[in-house]
């Protein structure tokens, strides 16, 4: 079959469907069928029934807003491929800004990724940084694909299944945490691409902030001195946040993402007074 063609008829599927940027969906789609990068799919003039068949029954999936990223079963992300399903938050442009804040600071340092998910930052750092690095979270399924990951990409790392800081042992220099951060209520709300994520990875309970609250009121025992802490956080979340680790941390940094919002939280634990 002509592949114009093939890819005409994709292209209005998704386009009737209103997938947003339904030609990038169609060329990754396609790409992923073939096993071809974009260079080799522009020089590419026909597909096989078999793989066409393959590659219209992704697009009809996709144009049911499953996620993209899904259906790929991966993304890049600071230099690792992460391997993602329905069991694990699909990794954010603006999460690879904060893995790469820590990683510049990490080096021999210990780490622990706390609500790892599919350990894209813990694995990110551990890829970039001469680090000891140890990744927790409540899920086994997530936990189960954060360890794929590791085997996927050659990292040793250590994992701990966790309600937070439950079994966590030991103190560590750094805590980097991208928790669920949403508001139960708004939930409902989102894009119909998210509602295909698990609500473990989403739901911050009544205010999206119940996560943060419990992480800052624990955190410093599982600190070093001067051990330092890095959120992800939501929109609108900064200033209590602030609040929250001021009682036991200084040097608070409310720090902006690419798309100028304030999406990053850093600080430093409080030197103890004797
Ligand atoms: C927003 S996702 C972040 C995943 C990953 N760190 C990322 O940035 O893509 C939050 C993760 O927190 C985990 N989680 C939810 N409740 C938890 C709890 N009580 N203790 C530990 N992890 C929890 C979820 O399973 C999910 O993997």
């Amino acid at each position: 079959m002509e592949l114009k063609t093939v890819k005409k008829q994709f292209n209005e599927i998704l386009k009737n469907s209103g997938v947003c940027d339904a030609e990038n969906n169609v060329n990754k789609i396609l790409m992923h069928v073939l096993n071809i990068n974009k260079a080799t799919l522009l020089i590419t003039n026909y597909i096989s029934s078999k793989n066409f068949k393959k590659a219209k029954k992704l697009v009809l999936k996709r144009a049911k807003h499953f996620p993209l990223q899904y259906l790929l079963k991966q993304v890049q992300f600071c230099g690792n491929t992460i391997f993602v399903n329905k069991n694990v938050l699909i990794p954010r442009n603006e999460t690879e800004q904060l893995c790469e804040m820590v990683f510049k600071t990490a080096e021999n340092k210990t780490v622990l990724d706390l609500c790892c998910g599919s350990g894209c930052l813990g694995l990110g750092i551990k890829r970039n940084a001469n680090a000891d690095v140890t990744l927790s979270d409540v899920s086994n399924k997530a936990l189960r694909v954060a360890k794929k990951n590791a085997k996927l990409n050659g990292l040793e790392v250590k994992f701990v299944k966790s309600n937070l800081f439950e079994n966590i042992s030991g103190k560590f220099d750094i805590i980097v945490s991208n928790p669920p951060y949403i508001k139960t209520d708004d939930l409902k709300n989102l894009q119909v691409e998210v509602g295909f994520e698990p609500v473990l990875a989403l739901d911050g309970h009544d205010d999206g902030l119940f996560f943060y609250k419990k992480i800052i009121d624990e955190a410093q025992k599982f600190l070093n001195d001067f051990g330092e802490i890095y959120f992800e956080i939501g929109l609108g979340q900064d200033k209590t946040i602030t609040k929250l680790l001021s009682k036991h941390f200084d040097c608070i940094k409310i720090i902006k993402d690419y798309y100028n919002k304030n999406r990053f939280i850093y600080a430093k634990l409080k030197e103890k007074v004797c």
